[in-house]
């Protein structure tokens, strides 16, 4: 065989860390990342959640000083759950202007100012007693238009506390729309919407529902959520919310839906997120106590596979982590 053979040799770019850093094609960075939050009504101390090592919900105090190393690590954003101490069936307590999530992001608006975006997840589900994303009929049956009322007052109490973005996550039809609406007419006509705009119904929600104590008390989500066997759909979600207004457009889960992300980013002009969801992070930190995979890589891998598929936004729960760790 003549010394010339072969003539292609992918593997020259790839001889050295300093080379393959180089020619990298996706990177990570701090700016790009959002911190999920989970702060609770009433608690004296942080209430560690045990499907999620690591991970807690937090005191009004401990929320400060969470989102404060957060912020000084670089993050480029939080997104705040409420777990609110007294739950009724329309979720009073998510529009109330003491309500848990307001009294949060007064907290946040006052100490962190413009150094990060401070999100709102804007739903029922937290707030109401039977744990649905909206209110529900006496045949058991989520009424749609009757929760788009109670989401335009939600978004309107975040706004009036200093959310700087709102992100409604219930997969109500017409629910940016209805946002918008109320937004405009309240005064806060440059107010962002970053749209959970493809959100399927996901057993990797699982975790989730022990850390915002918002297990549906019966039934499920499937039908509003969307079927994990459909891609389409999620085109057509995504074309709707533009429609309604929406400012930035959300994948979720992460991990398992990459092909989604990418279908949505090649259809779009708009930035998209994607959330790499409680089920995800577990998965990966349960193996790594069990020494079954490395832990670190295995999470940067896991965000690099995210920003490849064309997530321009992602939200982890290891953002603080990670961004300290590019930072280094
Ligand atoms: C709804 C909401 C959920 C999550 C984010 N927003 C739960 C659900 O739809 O059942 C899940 C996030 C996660 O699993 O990390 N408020």
């Amino acid at each position: 065989m003549s010394a010339q053979f072969p003539v292609a040799r992918p593997r020259r770019l790839r001889r050295t860390p300093a080379l393959r850093r180089l020619v990298a094609e996706t990177r990570l960075s701090p700016a790009d990342l959002v911190l999920p939050m989970f702060v609770k009504e009433g608690i004296a101390e942080p209430n560690p959640i045990g499907s999620m090592p690591g991970i807690v919900q937090h005191t009004r105090d401990s929320l400060r000083k969470a989102a404060h190393e957060a912020v000084a690590a670089g993050v480029g954003g939080l997104i705040l759950f409420g777990v609110p101490a007294v739950k009724d069936a329309v979720g009073s307590a998510a529009d109330a202007p003491d309500g848990v999530v307001q009294t949060a992001l007064r907290d946040l608006a006052s100490d962190l100012g413009d150094s990060a975006v401070i999100m709102t997840d804007l739903c029922l589900d937290e707030f109401t007693d039977h744990g649905h994303c909206g209110i529900v009929t006496e045949a058991g049956e989520i009424d749609n238009d009757a929760t788009l009322e109670r989401y335009a007052r939600i978004a309107v109490a975040q706004a009036e506390a200093g959310a700087d973005v709102v992100a409604p996550s219930g997969m109500m039809d017409g629910q940016v729309a209805a946002i918008r609406r109320a937004l405009d007419g309240a005064g806060y006509p440059e107010l962002p919407i970053l749209a959970y705009s493809a959100k399927y119904a996901s057993a990797y929600y699982g975790p989730f529902r022990e850390a915002a104590e918002c297990a549906p008390q019966f039934g499920d989500r499937a039908t509003h959520q969307q079927d994990p066997a459909n891609a389409a759909e999620s085109l057509r979600e995504v074309r709707l919310d533009l429609a309604e207004g929406a400012d930035m457009v959300m994948v979720k889960p992460a991990g398992a839906y990459l092909d989604i992300i990418r279908q949505v980013r090649d259809s779009v002009d708009v930035p998209v997120a994607a959330y790499q969801v409680s089920g995800e992070y577990a998965m990966i930190e349960a193996a790594a106590e069990r020494g079954w995979v490395d832990r670190e890589r295995t999470i940067d891998e896991s965000l690099v596979a995210i920003r490849r598929a064309g997530a321009d936004i992602v939200l982890t729960y290891w953002a603080t982590e990670v961004a300290q760790r590019l930072a280094r």
